[in-house]
């Protein structure tokens, strides 16, 4: 009997964890909503996190695989063949980038992602 009642708390107890995070949507919603995507520039938006998490490998002087981010000319380029939102959304036919440490943040992308679809202004 006391096996029984033991059982069914254990079953009480995974359905409300699982519960926690019932909602995916809502809960990367809420992320997305926190993402202010309302003024995006290149200079604020994207020129910096491609010198803090690319230029490293893909500069003037080191374009490794033959791609330098250094600047808006060759971001634009990578931008418009759909290689640079390809490796930093990780998606399959591209290799992940950067390639070691995680993947940039949401928001960081979303962004990036918005500027790419607002014709690429040099701002
Ligand atoms: C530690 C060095 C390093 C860093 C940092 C790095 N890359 Fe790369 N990148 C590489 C290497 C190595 C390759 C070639 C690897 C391959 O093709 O599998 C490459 C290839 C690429 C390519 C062409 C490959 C393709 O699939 O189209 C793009 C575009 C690219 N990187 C963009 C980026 C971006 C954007 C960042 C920053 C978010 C970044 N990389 C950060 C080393 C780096």
């Amino acid at each position: 009997m006391r096996n029984k009642s033991l059982f069914w708390i254990a079953i009480l107890i995974f359905a409300i964890t699982q519960c926690t995070y019932h909602n995916e949507e809502d809960y990367f919603g809420d992320n997305q909503d926190n993402c202010d995507t309302s003024n995006v520039t290149f200079t604020n938006d994207v020129f910096p996190v491609m010198q803090i998490n690319c230029v490293s490998c893909h500069n003037t002087n080191n374009t490794t695989a033959g791609v330098n981010l250094s600047d808006y000319n060759n971001i634009k380029r990578y931008a418009e063949s759909g290689s640079l939102l390809g490796t930093i959304k990780h998606l399959p036919g591209f290799s992940p980038m950067p390639p070691s440490g995680p993947k940039l943040d949401d928001c960081t992308i979303l962004k990036i992602e918005v500027w790419v679809e607002q014709e690429l202004n040099n701002n």
